[in-house]
């Protein structure tokens, strides 16, 4: 489901010839019968196999969409698999090889580019959501979580198990572990643990040959690779085993709302300052947004400070009051609860919701968004913040926001090559960039708009390469081939931007693993030619 507050919205060589791009009922046929005859349960193959004339293949494909600006592409999938057996996906891989099919995976869906269910090349999706198992081992303080579970349901099954224990991941509840953790996975407890994938600590993966590989199996580069290499590149995340982590019984957490004539602009700029360098038990984030409201101009636009805090209120005053006097915390902002409620109030529901909303993976709403990411290592000038105020008040804008996330603490004593995600010490925070609208005819204007003011942040954040995340996918960064890869090269300009040098690695892994390029998408790692 989209956030109810969209400011909270937190990533060759074509070997096959141009004769397979051609869409044939043919190949498709040939496809399905291939299928059946390597199904172990050919029963099974009617309960999990949907073709564009089944009556609910629209709405198996329909439900995992999370991006407004995808939901009536035109490039669908041939035949949509939702395997409930390992055997289904090594079927589906062994036929969509044979028979030149693309494949792409999906887990939550939240690809913000529409990555794991569309593509111009005949393709399959392999849809994980009936793989959701989660098996919670409190005492050893690990859990198994299949690919196709999300957030959500990972957290609701922990909590069951212990209060104390929690897992430092996204905090929208729909996102899928498949794609999040593959591609690192963030969330409020970043910089006391790090990211989900830095809490990896096995695997279970299909590769392009349909084997099934753990972390012994697999070997440690390939381990190393799928931790944070981005999915959909180096086979089939079938289920990973996590490291939980410790959070106390009581959390504290507050969001203040500042604006214009509250010296919001100055807050900001003094925030660069201090959030990288709190302690790591507190997590505080920044927000310049554009309210969706009927008010024009100024009062539109908002500053937000949102804190967790992995302890009591007692604790928290001294040390905002010590560490960032001017944001003028006090008691009554501050609430005191368990993390499991602190998840469901920083996504924003309400109050006395039940915990069982975290099991609901339906959509609400759906809303067109685009979202870029940035890395910033040195403040920017309070002179720059004004600029940026300056483009949020353009009302022709329905909701924008520019999320600030700290970075330090743990996030600074991980190395850079440790997994490939290297957005690590150096770094004071991440920047979201976000717009989001209704209506289709408002896509031009609002593209154009945060187009517009990523050019403008050039000079202000990382630069060669201008890094980015994974995870906040956007095939505006780099040349992107829409059959599906490109060259080494090519790939290498988004390449270096999503994992610095880590990239040189990621390429050897795939080269290795997966050499004739079967998993593939416009943003996959690209194997160096064989000649
Ligand atoms: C509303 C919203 C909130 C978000 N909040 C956060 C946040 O707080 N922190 C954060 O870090 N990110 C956040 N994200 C980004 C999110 O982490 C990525 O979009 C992530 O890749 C989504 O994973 P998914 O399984 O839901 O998506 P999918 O679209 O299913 O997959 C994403 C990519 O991974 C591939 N993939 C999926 N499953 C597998 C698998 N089993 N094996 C191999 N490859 C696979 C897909 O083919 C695709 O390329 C958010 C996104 C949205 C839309
Ligand atoms: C559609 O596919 C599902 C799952 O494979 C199957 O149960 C159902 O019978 C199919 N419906 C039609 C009309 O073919
Ligand atoms: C659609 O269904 C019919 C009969 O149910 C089948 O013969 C045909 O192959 C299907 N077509 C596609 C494109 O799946
Ligand atoms: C998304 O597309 C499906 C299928 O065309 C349609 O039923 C649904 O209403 C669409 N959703 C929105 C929010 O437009
Ligand atoms: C915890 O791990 C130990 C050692 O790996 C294992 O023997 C034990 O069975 C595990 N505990 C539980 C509850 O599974
Ligand atoms: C804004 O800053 C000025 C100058 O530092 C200060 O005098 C004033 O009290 C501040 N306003 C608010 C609402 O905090
Ligand atoms: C929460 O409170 C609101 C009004 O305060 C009420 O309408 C709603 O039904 C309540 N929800 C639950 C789950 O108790
Ligand atoms: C903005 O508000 C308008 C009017 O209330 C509404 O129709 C539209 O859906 C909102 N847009 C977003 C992106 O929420």
């Amino acid at each position: 489901m989209p956030p109810r507050n969209a400011s909270m919205l937190p990533f060759l060589v074509f070997l096959l010839s141009s004769s397979s791009l051609a869409t044939s009922s043919h190949t498709h046929e040939d496809f399905l019968r291939c299928l059946s005859l390597y199904f172990e349960d050919p029963v099974a193959i009617s309960k999990v196999v949907y073709t564009s004339n089944n009556s609910s293949y629209s709405s198996v494909l329909h439900f995992s969409i999370r991006n407004l600006r995808f939901n009536s592409s035109t490039l669908k999938p041939l035949v949509i698999v939702t395997p409930t057996d390992l055997s289904h996906i090594q079927a589906t891989i062994h036929c969509s090889r044979h028979h030149n099919l693309q494949i792409r995976m999906r887990s939550g869906g939240h690809d913000f580019e529409g990555l794991s269910y569309r593509s111009v090349l005949p393709f399959v999706v392999v849809d994980l959501i009936n793989l959701r198992t989660i098996t919670v081992d409190a005492t050893n303080r690990t859990a198994w979580v299949q690919a196709g579970a999300t957030l959500g349901e990972l957290y609701y099954r922990i909590v069951e198990k212990s209060r104390t224990l929690a897992f430092p991941a996204g905090s929208c509840p729909t996102v899928g572990v498949g794609g999040h953790f593959s591609g690192g996975g963030y969330g409020l407890l970043l910089r006391k643990y790090g990211l989900a994938a830095d809490n990896i600590v096995d695997a279970q993966l299909i590769d392009a040959k349909g084997r099934i590989l753990d972390r012994e199996s697999m070997g440690d580069d390939l381990f190393w690779a799928i931790r944070g290499g981005g999915g959909n590149s180096f086979g089939v995340v079938v289920a990973w085993k996590i490291n939980l982590v410790e959070v106390p019984s009581t959390v504290t957490v507050f969001t203040v709302v500042r604006n214009l004539e509250q010296n919001a602009t100055k807050l900001i700029h003094q925030w660069q300052y201090v959030a990288n360098k709190l302690p790591e038990d507190l997590f505080l984030a920044a927000v310049i947004r554009r309210v969706n409201s009927s008010q024009g101009g100024n009062t539109a636009v908002q500053a937000i400070f949102v804190s967790l805090f992995l302890g009591k209120v007692d604790q928290l005053l001294p040390w905002m009051h010590g560490s960032f006097p001017d944001l003028g915390i006090v008691r009554d902002d501050c609430i005191e609860m368990s993390w499991i409620e602190s998840i469901l109030y920083v996504y924003g529901f309400p109050r006395n919701a039940s915990l069982d909303v975290l099991l609901d993976r339906s959509s609400q709403s759906l809303i067109n968004f685009k979202v870029k990411s940035d890395y910033v290592k040195e403040p920017m000038a309070e002179i720059v913040l004004k600029e940026i105020w300056e483009r949020f008040s353009d009302e022709n804008m329905e909701v924008s926001a520019m999320s600030f996330i700290p970075y330090g603490g743990k996030m600074n004593k991980i190395s850079e090559s440790s997994i490939p995600f290297p957005h690590r010490a150096g770094n004071l925070y991440k920047i979201i960039h976000t717009v989001a609208w209704s209506e289709e005819t408002a896509s031009e204007r609002h593209l154009a708009w945060i187009r517009r003011l990523y050019g403008y942040m050039t000079s202000y954040v990382s630069q060669k390469p201008r890094e980015a995340y994974i995870n906040y996918r956007d095939l505006d960064i780099g040349m992107n081939n829409p059959v599906g890869s490109t060259s080494y090269g090519q790939a290498s300009i988004w390449g270096r931007k999503y994992f610095k040098n880590n990239f040189d690695k990621l390429v050897r892994v795939k080269t290795e693993v997966d050499p004739a390029n079967f998993f593939r998408n416009e943003q996959s790692i690209p194997p160096l030619s064989p000649w």
